[in-house]
């Protein structure tokens, strides 16, 4: 304890004689206002803000100084920090954030979480009202707009978007040479990305005419490129739009039509389909979405942008949850397993896939809409043996200390993959679907991204932890 306080006044001590030196030399740049200039700096004794209440008061315990930091928004600029130098010959303090846990990239007006209370709104209407009053056309409209569209409006947008579902024939010759098993979600990342070539004037991105076509064509050219992608894999006919049904149906039309002349899709499924994709529509700054705003930000064409955000989804860290509960449903198999898993979780073995996330610690306002989608779509199909597994699960888990005490509630992910597979999807196909929903919600972000004053190039700094300064060997030297 002793040693301990006089560890403490050796510090404070040099800390004085620091700032007496910092008194004497000359204030920092004046360019950054809220610096406080060594004057206002009181060594010892807490320091009161005088004049600014938003502010972050930061001492640097190398030099005594300290600096005042404007509060904005609940953030501080990380560019203030810069301004903290040891000297001028040393650069400024940066911050450490792998995976962007609290930092935050950009301001945004297009979807809010709040993680706590589970509220997920898009342009804030809650998700609950768009599931069930609205359609996925409108729900893209309001996300890419910022506002729900009048009767003329809607009528245009799904005019435009239905009318721009057909694809170039090359863009079929293209798919058609893609491998016999090809993975359709690397169907669909290079078949967006290739829709670059067949549209260069998108690059023209600060027009804001230009970017609402695009915008158009990628919405509505999704569900082909996903669809065919789909029937690639089986080896069937690609089958193209239907221009006389909707949104899902067409898709649905895409997806499951043989030889009938024209394709009659349940509107139950239907609705569920569209339901699942408003679910996906936006989810604010996650993998994909920051990929598609990074990627962006170099003024790239909004068809590459998109497509780095499908690669970005394709990983089973963002997207290939629900696969992972359907794998885990199988492994449990019937409800009399469901106490021995949860024992293995609860000792660390696995994880209860489908629970818990990043954002929300409360029940993920998708999943709830979900569960009662399945009942829809099992209504049609007849129900999925797993549900009851998952039911029984979720139940188990949500009274179960574990998972109560770390705030775990199923997320998206628990329940889709059940609907999915009723609807007789193969697992490879579930990214797919989410990145159809995702679109709107992509490229309402990105169009965000350009028409922001504030953002540039994405460009984080990174702490250098390599050599230095080596003398370069040629190879006959290194290896006689
Ligand atoms: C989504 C997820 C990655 C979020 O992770 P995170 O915010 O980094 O949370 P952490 O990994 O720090 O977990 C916090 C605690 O809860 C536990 N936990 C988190 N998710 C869990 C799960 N699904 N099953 C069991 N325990 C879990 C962790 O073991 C940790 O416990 P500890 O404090 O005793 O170490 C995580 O909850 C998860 O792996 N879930 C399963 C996969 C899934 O459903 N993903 C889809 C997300 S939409």
């Amino acid at each position: 304890m002793r040693k301990r306080q006089k560890t403490q006044s050796t510090r404070l001590r040099s800390t004085r004689e620091r700032v007496k030196t910092r008194l004497t030399t000359p204030a920092p740049d004046p360019r950054w206002a809220s610096v406080r200039t060594p004057p206002y700096v009181r060594v010892g004794a807490r320091t009161t803000v005088l004049d600014v209440t938003d502010s972050l008061t930061v001492r640097d315990n190398r030099t005594g100084a300290e600096y005042e930091i404007p509060i904005t928004d609940g953030t501080i600029k990380a560019a203030d920090l810069g301004q903290i130098k040891l000297n001028d010959d040393t650069p400024g303090i940066a911050t450490y954030d792998p995976g962007f846990v609290n930092t935050a990239s950009c301001r945004s007006s297009v979807t809010f979480i709040d993680g706590e209370k589970g509220i997920l709104e898009y342009r804030g209407y809650p998700i609950e009202q768009l599931a069930e009053k609205s359609n996925f056309l409108e729900v893209a409209y309001l996300l890419v707009h910022g506002e729900l569209p009048t009767k003329e409006q809607y009528d245009h947008w799904v005019h435009h978007i239905t009318y721009h579902t057909f694809v170039h024939e090359n863009v079929k010759a293209f798919m058609q040479g893609f491998r016999y098993d090809a993975h359709p979600m690397g169907m669909l990342m290079a078949s967006v990305g290739a829709l670059s070539t067949f549209y260069p004037e998108a690059a023209n991105i600060s027009d804001p005419d230009n970017r609402q076509i695009q915008i158009i064509r990628m919405i509505a050219k999704m569900p082909t490129l996903g669809a065919w992608a789909f029937r690639h894999a089986q080896g069937k006919p690609y089958v193209y739009p239907d221009n006389d049904l909707s949104y899902a149906e067409n898709f649905m039309s895409m997806l499951f039509k043989m030889s009938e002349v024209k394709y009659d899709p349940d509107p139950r499924i239907a609705k569920a389909l569209d339901t699942l994709f408003i679910l996906h529509a936006d989810h604010e700054q996650n993998c994909s979405t920051n990929a598609v705003r990074s990627v962006g930000s170099s003024q790239v064409d909004p068809y590459s942008a998109v497509s780095a955000g499908i690669g970005a989804l394709f990983g089973p860290l963002h997207g290939g949850a629900n696969e992972a509960v359907l794998k885990m449903l199988r492994r449990i198999g019937n409800k009399s397993e469901i106490p021995a898993f949860i024992e293995g979780v609860k000792n660390g073995n696995e994880r209860l896939m489908g629970f818990g996330h990043r954002v929300y610690k409360n029940y993920d306002p998708r999943a709830k809409i979900i569960k009662k989608a399945c009942d829809d779509v099992f209504e049609v199909t007849g129900v999925n043996p797993l549900l009851e597994v998952a039911q029984e699960l979720e139940k188990i888990a949500l009274e179960d200390e574990y998972f109560v005490k770390r705030k775990l509630y199923p997320n998206v992910d628990f329940y889709s993959g059940l609907i999915y597979e009723a609807l007789e999807f193969p697992p490879e196909m579930f990214t797919v679907l989410f990145a159809i929903g995702r679109t709107p919600g992509w490229l309402a972000q990105w169009q965000e991204l350009i028409e922001d004053k504030e953002q540039k190039i994405a460009r984080p700094k990174q702490i250098y932890t390599g050599d230095r300064q080596l003398t370069f060997v040629p190879a006959e030297e290194r290896w006689a």
